[in-house]
């Protein structure tokens, strides 16, 4: 036998609100779970005190569930407590891996393994946010979206057509037309633009300062921010940049903001760089990443900034595996 857990919530204590909240819920767990209505033992519903204007259970049976026993109980009043909340426990007969359904504001109880998650995760260049990213997606199987890659496209195609960046209205006018794609294939990242793969010459160090440059123009940035949102409402993942905690999803479940010590920043994107065989020179390096740093900083639209919730995590003396262990004791904590 297999025990399925499940929650939801309503926005009102509503008849219809309880049948369409019950039926989405029980929906959902079936679908998830690959199973069919027959194998379903029994189903106990526990419904928070604030819930009076329907039986959960009454609600199931006239969703169709009516073949097994059902059983509808209250919960007490806790301070505290997530309101207006149905939760469900399904016994089915086979011996499965249980597939718990959390939906609507129930998410909040379970985010580990609600349907989506966000994790936002903010800083300046060099302080390791694409590192942790990709590591923070590897470790709990969700995408990681690079942002900044998708600004590194838009100034690698200005740059293509010899666009002025500075000329906020010929930039607008030459990524009028962009055929911007993100596309996954092993579970990494590639960035097209006009049908070419441009993951690797959107690192080159003359991309990174037209990248910070173009990014502050508005309609830039609400065209890229548009597209980063509809990925994030499809599915779970990590999104690195400048302003995701605080503009592109205020609503994230997780915001992290990474810093590190201008010179160890510098130090990383030296290293990155002359790894991949691209001549630079440390200094200048050093002057660039500030530059980009007061540029992403002192932006009037959509700076780079920490949001109020995000947790701040100096990264100057820490290995990747120490921060990814301190951002998933964060996470573990409020799940
Ligand atoms: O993270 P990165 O170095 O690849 O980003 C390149 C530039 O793009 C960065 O200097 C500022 C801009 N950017 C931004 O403004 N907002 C984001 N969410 C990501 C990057």
């Amino acid at each position: 036998m297999t025990v399925i857990r499940g929650a939801t919530t309503i926005a009102e204590d509503s008849p219809e609100e309880i049948k369409k909240a019950v039926k989405e819920l029980i929906d959902q767990t079936v679908s998830r779970n690959s199973l069919h209505k027959d194998e379903i033992l029994s189903i106990v519903f526990s419904s928070t005190s604030d819930i009076h204007s329907y039986y959960p259970a009454k609600a199931a049976r006239e969703a169709g569930y009516s073949s097994s026993p059902l059983f509808s109980s209250q919960e007490p009043d806790i301070d505290g407590g997530l309101p207006l909340c149905i939760r469900i426990m399904l016994f089915v007969e086979k011996n499965i891996t249980p597939h718990h359904v959390y939906l609507r504001g129930a998410r909040t109880l379970r985010k580990d393994i609600a349907s989506k998650i966000n994790i936002a995760i903010d800083g300046p260049a060099g302080s390791g946010k694409s590192t942790m990213a990709k590591a923070l997606a590897k470790s709990m199987n969700i995408l990681y979206l690079d942002t900044g890659a998708m600004y590194r496209a838009c100034a690698l195609k200005a740059l293509k057509e010899n666009a002025d960046i500075r000329d906020e209205t010929a930039i607008i006018d030459c990524l009028r037309d962009l055929a911007l794609e993100i596309k996954y294939e092993d579970g990494t990242q590639h960035t097209f633009l006009d049908g070419e793969d441009v993951s690797e010459l959107i690192r080159k160090p003359e991309v990174s300062m037209a990248a910070s440059t173009v990014s502050q123009y508005p309609a830039v940035r609400l065209k890229m921010v548009e597209k980063q949102r509809e990925i994030a409402d499809k599915m779970s993942c990590v999104l690195d940049g400048r302003d995701i905690g605080t503009f592109v999803l205020p609503e994230a479940d997780f915001k992290f903001f990474l810093t590190a010590d201008p010179k160890v920043r510098a130090q990383r994107r030296y290293d990155e760089l002359t790894a991949k065989g691209y001549p630079v020179d440390k200094r200048a390096l050093e002057e660039e990443i500030v530059k980009r740093d007061e540029q992403d900083s002192s932006r009037a639209f959509a700076p780079l900034k920490q949001a109020e919730d995000a947790v701040l995590i100096d990264t100057s003396n820490l290995t990747p595996d120490e921060v990814l262990g301190e951002m998933k004791r964060t996470i573990q904590e409020k799940i």
